[in-house]
Order: C-alpha cells, then sequence, then structure tokens
C-alpha cells in the first residue's frame, strides 16, 4: 500500500522525506513524490518508478524547503505514471495533498467539481482531495480539512499543506494507519515507524477522524468538533529493520496475519466497488466453457475453482497450467470465457497464454494484484484482489483474496447469492484459526529433518494439499509430493515407511469416511499423519489433529491452506531459511 511521510522543522527538509520513503519501500509501490515549501510556492517532484529514479530528477532539478511531504504509489485508481503519482495540488495549486487509501465515492465528488469548472490532471481518486479542499478553503485551514474530509467516503491517510500556512502540515485518519513523530529538530507524519525511526522513537499513534496540525515546534490534536484533544505519547522500541515487518521476523509471517484483513478489503470490492461492475457485467451464458489457466500457486487457486464452478455453475471448467496451455493448441473459441490469475500480472507464461488465448478469440478475464500490470491490461475484463503489495515471494493474501474473487464469480455464474453471507464469514474464521499458531509451530519444529513429506486430499482438498506441497517445498526446500486420496495406492504408497509425514486435508464430510481410511492405510505402512479436518476425527498417536471452523466445503479451502501455510513457515522457520527471499526464487517470474 502507500506510504506517506511528512516533515515540519529546521532542518532541510527533502533528504529527510527521501530517505524516510526508502524506508517504506517494503509497503511495495510502483511511483514516488514530494513537495516542499519553495520559495515562491510548492517546489514539486513526481514520477513513476523507483525512488532511485527521483533522487536522480531531484540531483537534475533540485528542490529545497524546511517543510514537506512526501509519498510512495501502489496504484489503486489510474495506472502508474508521472502524473497520477503523488503529492497532488489542486488547480490554484494552493493547496497539496498525499493519500494513502481509497476514496470510494470520488466519482461523485469529482463530477460535481468539474461541473463547476474543475479541471481534473490525473485518473486517481486522490487528486479530488486537493481540489474539494481549494474550494473548501475559507482561510483557516482546519477548517478546510474537516470540512473536507466530512464529505470522503472510504478509507483515507492524509498529509495536507496549504501555502497560505507556510508553517503547518495537517493530518487526519480513516480506516488506514498515521502516526506523528516528535523531536527536538522538527516533527512528522509516516504511514508506519520505519519512516521516522532514526530521528525519533516518540510518537502518536493517530485514531480515525482525528486531525493533527504540525509545526516544527508544535503537535496538536482535535477531533471533527475541532475541540482539542489529548493523546498518549508512546515509546517505540523496535529496531528499524524489524519495524519494517511491523514487528514480524518476516514478510510472510506479516502476510500470513494480513489476510482476514486484505480479504474483508476484497469483499468490500465485491459488495460496493469497481469488481462488482465488472463481475455483473459479465453474462456466463455467453460461453460455453471456462478455462483457468495460471502458474504455481494462482494454478492451484485455479484448481479449487474447478470444483466450485461445477458444483455451483454444472459447468465446465477446464484448469490449465500457462506454461502447457501456451503451447497446446487449445481448444478455445469466442464461446470460451478464459480467467488469467496472476498476483503479479507480469507471469511470462501467462502473458503468453492470454494472448494464446485472445488470438483464438476467447473473451478474457483476469484476477490481478497489481494495478496497471501486462496482465491487467491487456485482458477484456479486469478483477483486482485487494492483498496490497505482497513482498514475500511465496504467496499467501494474494492466493487468500484470489480464492475469494474466484468463489465470487460461481456464486454470481449460479444465481447462489446467499452464499455470499457465509463467504463473508471467512476472515473471521481464519482469525479463529490464528489461535492453533503455538501447535502448529511445535509440530512444525519436529519436522525439520524430513527428507520428504506428502500431502493428500480429496477432491476440493486435493488443491489445497498441491498449494500446501508447493509452500513447503519453495521455503523449506524439503521434497514433497500432493496426491488425490484415492489415487496413493496406485504406486505412490510404496513409498511410505516407518515415520513418514503425510499431512491430510479432509473438509468434504460425504468424503471423510475416504479420506480417513487413506490415512489408515499410510498409518499402517508406518507413517505419522498430520489430519487437518473440519469433522471430528480422533486423534493418536499416529495421527495429530488440527480442527477447522465449520464452513460450506466449497470455502473451505479458505481455511485449510492457513495451516499449511503456518506449517511451511514454521518449518522453515526452524531450519534458519531465508523465507521471504528463497534461493532459485523470483517473485514474479518474467522469463519463461
Ligand atoms: C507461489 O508461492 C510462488 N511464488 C509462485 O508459484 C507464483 O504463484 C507463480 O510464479 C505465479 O506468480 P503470479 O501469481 O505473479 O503470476
Amino acid at each position: 500500500m502507500c506510504g506517506i511521510i511528512g516533515y515540519a522543522g529546521d532542518e532541510c527538509a527533502v533528504p529527510i522525506i527521501v530517505d524516510g520513503l526508502k524506508r517504506l519501500e517494503y509497503r511495495g509501490y510502483d511511483s514516488a513524490g514530494i513537495a516542499v515549501f519553495g520559495k515562491d510556492g510548492f517546489e514539486v517532484a513526481k514520477q513513476k518508478g523507483r525512488l532511485s529514479a527521483l533522487e536522480k530528477k531531484l540531483e537534475s532539478t533540485p528542490i529545497s524547503g524546511f517543510m514537506g511531504i512526501g509519498h510512495t504509489r501502489w496504484a489503486t485508481h489510474g495506472e502508474p505514471s508521472d502524473i497520477n503519482s503523488h503529492p497532488h495540488l489542486g488547480s490554484t495549486s494552493k493547496i497539496a495533498v498525499v493519500h494513502n487509501g481509497i476514496i470510494e465515492n470520488y466519482k461523485h465528488l469529482k463530477e460535481r467539481l468539474e461541473q463547476r469548472g474543475i479541471k481534473f490532471v490525473s485518473q486517481t481518486d486522490s487528486e479530488v482531495v486537493a481540489q474539494l479542499a481549494e474550494r473548501y478553503y475559507d482561510g483557516d485551514l482546519l477548517n478546510t480539512v474537516i470540512k473536507t474530509t466530512n464529505a470522503l467516503e472510504g478509507s483515507y491517510a492524509l498529509g495536507i499543506m496549504c501555502l497560505d500556512d507556510p508553517d503547518t502540515i495537517i493530518a487526519v485518519k480513516k480506516d488506514n494507519p498515521l502516526i506523528v513523530g516528535v523531536s527536538e529538530a522538527g516533527n512528522f507524519i509516516a504511514s508506519d515507524v520505519p519512516a521516522i525511526l532514526e530521528h525519533t522513537n516518540k510518537v502518536y499513534y493517530m485514531d480515525d477522524k482525528e486531525i493533527a496540525v504540525i509545526t516544527k515546534n508544535s503537535v496538536q490534536f482535535y477531533n471533527m468538533d475541532k475541540e482539542p484533544i489529548t493523546k498518549q505519547l508512546e515509546t517505540i522500541t523496535w529496531s528499524v529493520d524489524s519495524a519494517e515487518k511491523g514487528g514480524y521476523p518476516h514478510f510472510m509471517l506479516k502476510e500470513i496475519m494480513e489476510q482476514p484483513k486484505v480479504m474483508r478489503d476484497t469483499i468490500q470490492t465485491i459488495i460496493a466497488g469497481e469488481n462488482k461492475k465488472v463481475i455483473d457485467a459479465i453474462n456466463i451464458k455467453d460461453f460455453d466453457k471456462i478455462v483457468v489457466t495460471a502458474c504455481g500457486s494462482a494454478y492451484n487457486a485455479g484448481v479449487v475453482s474447478k470444483y466450485v464452478f461445477e458444483r455451483l455453475c454444472r459447468f465446465s471448467c477446464e484448469v490449465e497450467l500457462a506454461s502447457e496451455f501456451r503451447y497446446k493448441d487449445a481448444i478455445v473459441d469466442k464461446r470460451t470465457l478464459v480467467i488469467l490469475v496472476s498476483q503479479s500480472g507480469e507471469t511470462a507464461d501467462t502473458i503468453a497464454a492470454m494472448r494464446e488465448a485472445k488470438n483464438k478469440g476467447a473473451t478474457t478475464l483476469s484476477i490481478v494484484n497489481v494495478i496497471g500490470s501486462t496482465i491487467a491490461k491487456e485482458t477484456d475484463h479486469t478483477i483486482y484482489t485487494a492483498a496490497g503489495p505482497e513482498i514475500a515471494v511465496a504467496t499467501t493474501k494474494a492466493f487468500s483474496t484470489q480464492l475469494v474473487l474466484l468463489y465470487t464469480l460461481a456464486i454470481k455464474f449460479s444465481g447462489s447469492e446467499s452464499l455470499m453471507d457465509e463467504l463473508k464469514t471467512i476472515p473471521d474464521k481464519i482469525q479463529e484459526i490464528f489461535e492453533h499458531v503455538d501447535y502448529i509451530q511445535k509440530y512444525a519444529a519436529a519436522c525439520i529433518g524430513y527428507k520428504s513429506i506428502f500431502f493428500i486430499g480429496r477432491n476440493i482438498d486435493y488443491a489445497i494439499a498441491l498449494e500446501g506441497s508447493l509452500k513447503l517445498k519453495e521455503i523449506s526446500y524439503i521434497h514433497s509430493e500432493a496426491y488425490a486420496g484415492g489415487e496413493l495406492k496406485h504406486g505412490t504408497i510404496s513409498l511410505v515407511e516407518e515415520n513418514t509425514l503425510v499431512v491430510t486435508i479432509a473438509c468434504c464430510e460425504r468424503l471423510h469416511g475416504k479420506i480417513l481410511s487413506n490415512a489408515e492405510q499410510v498409518i499402517s505402512r508406518g507413517a505419522k499423519v498430520l489430519f487437518v479436518s473440519n469433522c471430528k476425527t480422533e486423534e493418536t498417536d499416529k495421527l495429530s489433529l488440527i480442527k477447522l471452523p465449520q464452513i460450506n466445503e466449497l470455502f473451505s479451502p479458505s481455511l485449510s491452506v492457513i495451516v499449511l501455510q503456518l506449517f511451511s513457515y514454521y518449518v522453515a522457520a526452524n531450519k534458519g531459511l531465508d523465507i521471504d527471499k528463497p534461493r532459485n526464487l523470483a517473485k514474479s517470474v518474467t522469463v519463461e
């Protein structure tokens, strides 16, 4: 997500702001910018690309001032570009704004302002804040900010400056983080602690709808009725490095723990957002079949969706590895809906599969996490996971939000809208699973010596066996294989011997007896079983149970996968491996 920093003090603001933005890079971004109070108004430098590119620009065309705001942008509305980068100024360049979040009613506000002759220059929702603030500006910046934020719907963390108040930055937030840092050399606003920790460890954590008025010598908080409020000054005890992971030892663990939130955010886009419009515009009656094509975990999400589409829509759904689909001369035509799933939107094989599908006349729909990515731009329809930037190479939260969107497509295509209520329960049920973390951590610690671990499951559980096996392999370097439970006896069971570990996923109640007997077959040959199930199952010295919350079996992959993500994470953590950047792997495989 975006990063914000602001500084008011006696030192030159530019290096402080640029360095602060560097410490927010972990949040993921596609452009960056900075605005300072100059001699003759705001001086702004902003562009698409990495911070190093902005630094080069600042070397060739320096700007300077003692007060300023900076931003790293994770595009939500409007593709990554210079003009869509923040800070945004209003048409009269009197007010400068940086924004993190999504203004859900921006289209309505923008239309109203355009009707009054305001000319917008960007495609962003954020520019509305700057234009609206200039429209409301009555000489009192605090009044203006209150009036402006009262008109906003959605989520925001804002840093605002006005030319008439050259010593003041105002900050306000709702549903996005914002802190205020205080020091001898000046005061700060920031999205997160790392941005300012080298200057101060004394911070105020802002709460929703609180307003902070910052100068170099003072920090004052107000509520939306303009009444002063007092807040507790906190002392940060983190090191700079750990703070960039929000206190977690690895991004992967942070991203596992973020899943309830980002799934709620993604569900919100389905209920009332861009994704809803795109999904509603697709008429499944225009198609004879669905093909889902992707790579890696995204492919595994596709395998989950095959069971859901076929069960709910009674519709043929093929799932294809993109690296195979691109060369197989697939049977695809204008009555085929090809769904491309990709976190990065830049995976070479998936891009090639997309172009192959388009060449054959298919309609293409992509499920992507990165705005403005190649796949997002080239498919006929695009829906976005709201996972935010995923830093760890091993995907977790992007995978989970892909599942949410795939479930939603099946629900909408089949007219089973009543299932949306149960879909909305997934985040809370994931939160319940986090109560097993200690047990999983202990169990995983005892598994680091294994040379190979099997994952089995039947029906939709087989898809999560695939994902669990991939997670384990890519971060712990332990060999693993995933099998449909009924397939083991056709050869692989010959590998099962004393102390083999077989992770068994069992969330399909009607197949519980079958998968349990598969588990008993391997136990009778000396294996140990980790049984991940929402069905009552007796534990033994050979069978350890992790009990999941109840949910419709079509949504159970969203719960069982959490256990396997944590299991893989703790095995790798106990092996002391570089979990966020595993050997030989890249976050986005942009080559064949
Ligand atoms: C999953 O943990 C891996 N990082 C990898 O399999 C990944 O899912 C695959 O490369 C596809 O990436 P994409 O979603 O960005 O297209």
